[in-house]
């Protein structure tokens, strides 16, 4: 099969949000922590009786509706989360339920976990079964969904929730680059869920920021040489440099940081570059630090603020349209990044989209993290799958302004009833019809086996 990738992208997010500025004031922060210091505006969070079963029922059923999909045209699904509530029994197993009228059970794939990296991990593994000798014809489903929650304290504002579902197949309009991939794993402590009946991780933010940057760095060298291989063979030999993405998405914890990562990018390659010009140009003024070395910059404000400088306009033009559900709606974790790119196909036209290579950086605390790319397809035409792709996610923004602003007291009630009733058996979670949009599934009732039911409003 020739170019596999993403065929259509179903994105669901929460009713109601917070407001940051309101955030700040009830927190007893300073003005401008969350919106300024980190870069977000709201941030969604769930009703008390939706939980990552809920979410993915719903992301994935309106896959199939709003595409007029047959459920027999699946054989592949696979959810990426780290919002465990069963230590055995697959999320994916749950969404079975919405095969059983067709019949279809012949239906491979389970969870993957590892912080916010499972949804990588499922859409590289959907690729290679449409690209491997198991593969039957039909398309791959990839999930990601999260709730993201932290304890109160400084990490709370970089919460959110979500869920995402992408069709894989064949002839897609957006196509996985092949062969250009870098990878960076390691063994890190920067956040991570060891107590399993909480909701909340374990989290040392300054070192979950530099691990993030350090796998950024790490990433794009690998996949800078891949690329730089790949020409090599055509003939080509130049560097690899951001010129080469016309758009660039990355997980997103908050904006602030991505925003960074572009700079941290920049830095990259100047590094790299022999003979750079800071007399004028990109580069400008940046002759002191053509010393530096990658490893040794994580915590240097100086290189940090010279570089987010110098790729303001990179940035604003690559990076800035898919940031509008990471700033509206928060950090969705496995979804993060795939909300980025959602974002971005609602904010630019088909036409701008059409032949352009787009930079997809993702991580996972842990740690797990890639750098891989996205060809958009060249027809944008009206009616083309690229078309239809972009049409599809048009109503984003709209979506967005019609969720229900909470006051932070009645989010804060919230949570504490979340953390009271999580994983108790044998009740019902309290949560109003009015916390949900239509077509959203939410828990009816949790009995005393710990099995859970649900409906569809
Ligand atoms: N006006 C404007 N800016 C302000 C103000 C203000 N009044 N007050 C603070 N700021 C700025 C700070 O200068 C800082 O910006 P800078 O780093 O560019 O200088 C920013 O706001 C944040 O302030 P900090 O004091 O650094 O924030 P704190 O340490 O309290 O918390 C953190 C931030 C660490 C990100 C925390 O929210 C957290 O732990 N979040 C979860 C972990 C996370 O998201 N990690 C990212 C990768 S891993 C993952 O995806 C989960």
């Amino acid at each position: 099969p020739k170019d596999v990738g993403i065929l259509a992208l179903e994105v669901y997010f929460p009713a109601q949000y917070v407001d940051q500025e309101e955030l700040e004031r009830f927190d007893g922060v300073e003005a401008g922590k969350y919106t300024r210091g980190l870069g977000q505006k709201q941030m969604g969070f769930c009703a008390a009786h939706e939980d990552i079963n809920s979410l993915c029922l719903t992301v994935v059923q309106r896959l199939v509706e709003r595409g007029r999909l047959s459920w027999d045209a699946i054989g592949r699904l696979e959810v990426g989360t780290e919002t465990v509530i069963d230590k055995s029994k697959a999320v994916k197993t749950v969404l079975m339920q919405l095969f059983h009228d067709s019949g279809n059970t012949d239906v491979e794939g389970i969870d993957t976990t590892n912080a916010c990296y499972g949804g990588t991990a499922s859409l590289f593994n959907a690729a290679s079964w449409v690209e491997s000798s198991a593969w039957d014809g039909r398309y791959a489903v990839v999930v990601c969904g999260d709730i993201a929650v932290y304890a109160t304290g400084n990490a709370r504002p970089t919460g959110g929730a979500g869920a995402i579902a992408m069709l894989v197949g064949p002839n897609a309009p957006l196509v996985l680059e092949r062969g250009l991939r870098g990878t960076h794993m390691e063994h890190a402590y920067d956040f991570y869920k060891p107590n399993l009946s909480s909701e909340y991780p374990v989290v040392d933010g300054q070192l979950s920021i530099q691990c993030y940057l350090r796998a950024l760095d790490r990433c794009y060298g690998v996949y800078r040489r891949k690329a730089e291989t790949q020409w090599k063979q055509d003939g080509i030999q130049r560097p690899f440099t951001l010129d080469d993405f016309k758009y660039i998405i990355f997980h997103s914890p908050f904006c602030k940081l991505v925003q960074k990562s572009v700079g941290r990018l920049l830095l990259n390659d100047f590094l790299a570059s022999p003979n750079p010009d800071t007399a004028s140009g990109l580069y400008k003024g940046l002759q002191s630090f053509r010393g530096v070395k990658l490893e040794d910059t994580y915590s240097s404000k100086e290189v940090e603020k010279a570089f987010q400088a110098a790729s303001q306009d990179i940035f604003n033009q690559k990076t800035k349209p898919s940031l509008l559900l990471s700033s509206r709606n928060g950090n969705m974790y496995t979804p993060s990044m795939y909300g980025c790119l959602a974002s971005l196909l609602s904010q630019c036209s088909a036409r701008d989209l059409a032949g352009s290579r787009i930079g997809a950086f993702s991580y996972g605390s842990g740690l797990a993290a890639s750098m891989f790319s996205f060809r958009v397809s060249q027809d944008a035409a009206p009616g083309s799958p690229l078309d239809k792709l972009v049409s599809s996610l048009a109503d984003l923004p709209a979506r967005l302004d019609a969720r229900k602003r909470v006051a932070p007291q009645d989010f804060a009630e919230i949570m504490k009833k979340r953390e009271e009733t999580h994983h108790l058996a044998d009740h019902a979670p309290h949560g109003s019809q009015a916390d949900l949009f239509p077509g959203t599934w939410y828990l009816t009732r949790v009995d005393s086996k710990y099995r859970r039911e649900y409906a569809r409003k």
